[in-house]
């Protein structure tokens, strides 16, 4: 695994030869696995530069937010980028949209240079940012139709999306209320309703689900769902959720500080932890330190509060289970769970939670 490292995420015909990394611009075509690649990413490279501190404010030192990001997304993907708090997450996906410059590196998109001509973007793809405030002072309706019209749909027809995309996100009733003026998770909502209006082929979405409950969420899955079914959308997302990643994405690269650490199917990522087994101790008040086997547990406990998380073999898994749940420390338990590793594990594993890469459990 630790080879992928830099390679980035590629289809595995080309990791093997390795051929197309000495090069910087991308081939957008067939990939070799039977896919289109509608979206190659290429050496992209950004860095924020350092500012300097005034008075007694202090300066910030420059920032590579991404480093040499290689990628290929192909037509109908749902492909999903994972990865901790500051790993570039989003400054990738404003390189990908057009909105900002990279320093180096390519981004072809549905065969259009976006680092050349960043203005195409807007008629290929569809964006939503990670924090979108710009369509505040519109009602949800008129958000909606006035994306659909600059996305260059006639006044009906803009109408009729508006109303379609509107009735199938559960958003009808509150159509006529200013966005400002909805719940947080509403407005979320509303805003993807809007960037569905005038389709287009490759949706960018940035931590789309942030703050909805779990029914704006499934509307949010059905409706991407539907139009992949029906038009082979390809989807880009961001997002931290990696119990729903498990379950929507088709494939995940996981970033950690502007690389691209690993990248698989979440089967596949799975498989890198495959052989271990997660074990979760609830303490009901504080873990019972005094109890030997409690104590040499605790090096390989993630812990949150009273919860403490351990990645053990099955082996390991059983004798800790017959330590905690015989003799003293049962008494302190409050619950136990033994599950097979999740894509959770993998993304612990890989150090994005510490934000410092510990390495593969495997490697
Ligand atoms: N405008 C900016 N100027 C300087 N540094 C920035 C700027 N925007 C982001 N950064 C820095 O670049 C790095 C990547 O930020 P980015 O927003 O891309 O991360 P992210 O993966 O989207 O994080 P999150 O999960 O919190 O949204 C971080 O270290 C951040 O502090
Ligand atoms: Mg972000």
């Amino acid at each position: 695994m630790r080879g992928m490292r830099r390679s980035g995420c590629l289809p595995a015909s080309e990791r093997v030869g390795g051929a197309g990394l000495a090069s910087t611009r991308a081939q957008v075509g067939r990939d070799g696995q039977g896919g289109d690649v509608v979206c190659a990413v290429r050496d992209l490279t950004k860095t924020y530069p350092a500012v300097r501190g005034r008075r007694n404010a202090p300066g910030t030192p420059e920032v590579r937010a991404t480093d040499g990001v290689r990628i290929d997304i192909r037509r109908g993907e749902i492909f999903g980028l994972l990865g901790p708090n500051g790993a570039g997450k989003t400054t990738l996906v404003r390189q990908l949209t057009g909105l900002m410059r990279p320093d180096r590196g390519s981004v072809e998109i549905l065969g259009h240079d976006i680092v050349r001509h960043p203005e195409r973007a807007a008629r290929i793809l569809a964006y939503l940012g990670q924090e979108s405030t710009a369509l505040d002072e519109l009602t949800v309706s008129l958000a909606a139709e006035t994306t659909g019209r600059l996305r260059g749909l006639d006044a009906r027809t803009a109408r009729a999306e508006r109303d379609a995309v509107l009735e199938e996100l559960g958003l009808t009733a509150l159509a006529a209320r200013p966005l400002k003026k909805l719940s947080g998770g509403q407005r979320r909502l509303a805003c993807f309703a809007t960037a569905l209006v005038g389709e287009r082929p490759f949706l960018v979405l940035d931590e789309p689900t942030t703050g909805m409950d779990p029914v704006a969420r499934r509307a949010v899955w059905g409706a991407v769902d539907r139009r992949r079914a029906e038009h082979a959308t390809t989807v880009l997302l961001v997002t931290h959720n990696v119990i729903e990643a498990e379950t929507v994405l088709d494939r995940v690269a996981v970033l950690d500080r502007g690389r691209v650490i690993a990248c698989d199917t979440p089967a596949g990522l799975k498989e890198q932890v495959a052989g271990e087994v997660r074990l979760e101790l609830v303490w009901r008040e504080r873990a019972p330190l005094d109890v030997p086997e409690v104590a040499a547990l605790r090096d390989r406990a993630v812990e949150s509060g009273r919860r403490w998380s351990l990645r053990l073999s099955p082996e390991e898994a059983r004798a800790a289970v017959a330590a905690v749940t015989g003799g003293a420390a049962f008494a302190a338990l409050d619950d136990f769970t033994l599950a097979t590793p999740s894509l959770e594990d993998v993304y612990l594993a890989l150090g994005g939670s510490a934000g410092s890469v510990r390495g593969l459990v495997k490697a």
